[in-house]
C-alpha cells in the first residue's frame, strides 16, 4: 500500500489547484491509498525561528497532525496556486515548519523523509511562458536539500474558481501524471 499524502494550499474553498490535484488523484496508481489535509484551513500556527535557542519542540495539536501524516506518506503532493511567482502561504509555512522538526531529533524528521517522494501541482492565471518555472524551481531544490526524490510537476492555468477544469491540456495530463515519476 502506497500512502498518498495531499497538501491543498489554496486560501480559498474549492479552488482550481484543488479541482487540479482532485483530477490527478482520480488515476492514483493502484495499491495507493489518498489522504487530504488542507493546510489553509484551519490555519497552521506562524512559524518561528527558534533555533538559536534551541527552543523547537515536538509539534503539537494539528502541527502534530500534519508531522504524522508527513511522515507517514510515501508520496507528498503539494498542491498550490501560484501566488507571487511561489507557493501560496499555507504551503510555504508548512516548508517553514519542516525546518524546526529538523530541529527535534525524536522526530528523525531528515533521516525519515528521505527517500520520500515529492509531486507539485499549481494552478496560475498568467499565461505568459515560463511564469511558473520559479515555483518549480523552489520544489525541485526542497526535495533535492530533503533528500525526498521529486516526482513531476503538473501546472495548470485558470483564475476564476473551476476555470482550470476547462485547460484541456492540464487535465490531460493529469490522467498520467502519478504512473510517471521523473525520479
Ligand atoms: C495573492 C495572489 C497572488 C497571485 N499571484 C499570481 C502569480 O504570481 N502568477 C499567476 O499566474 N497568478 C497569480 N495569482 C492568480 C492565481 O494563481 C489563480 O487565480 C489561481 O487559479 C488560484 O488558484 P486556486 O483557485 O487554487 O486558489 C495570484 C492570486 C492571488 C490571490
Amino acid at each position: 500500500m502506497t500512502n498518498w499524502l495531499f497538501l491543498p494550499c489554496s486560501t480559498r474553498p474549492n479552488g482550481n489547484s484543488l479541482a487540479l490535484a482532485r483530477a490527478a488523484a482520480a488515476y492514483l496508481p493502484a495499491g495507493g491509498r489518498a489522504e487530504w489535509f488542507d493546510l489553509a484551513t484551519p490555519a497552521l500556527p506562524r512559524f518561528a525561528d527558534l533555533r538559536a535557542s534551541g527552543g523547537h519542540a515536538a509539534p503539537a495539536g494539528r502541527l502534530a497532525e500534519l508531522a504524522a501524516a508527513t511522515l507517514a506518506a510515501d508520496e507528498l503532493v503539494i498542491a498550490s496556486p501560484v501566488y507571487w511567482y511561489g507557493l501560496a502561504g499555507p504551503g510555504h509555512e508548512m516548508l517553514d515548519h519542516w525546518s524546526g522538526w529538523l530541529e527535534v531529533p525524536q522526530m528523525r524528521f531528515a533521516a525519515t523523509m528521505r527517500g520520500k517522494r515529492l509531486w507539485l501541482i499549481s494552478v496560475r492565471a498568467d499565461p505568459t511562458h515560463g511564469s511558473q518555472a520559479p515555483l518549480e524551481d523552489v520544489m525541485r531544490r526542497t526535495a533535492r536539500w530533503m533528500g525526498l526524490r521529486f516526482g513531476g510537476a503538473l501546472h495548470g492555468l485558470g483564475d476564476a474558481p473551476g476555470e482550470v477544469l476547462r485547460d484541456a491540456e492540464a487535465l490531460a495530463r493529469a490522467r498520467g501524471f502519478f504512473a510517471a515519476p521523473e525520479e
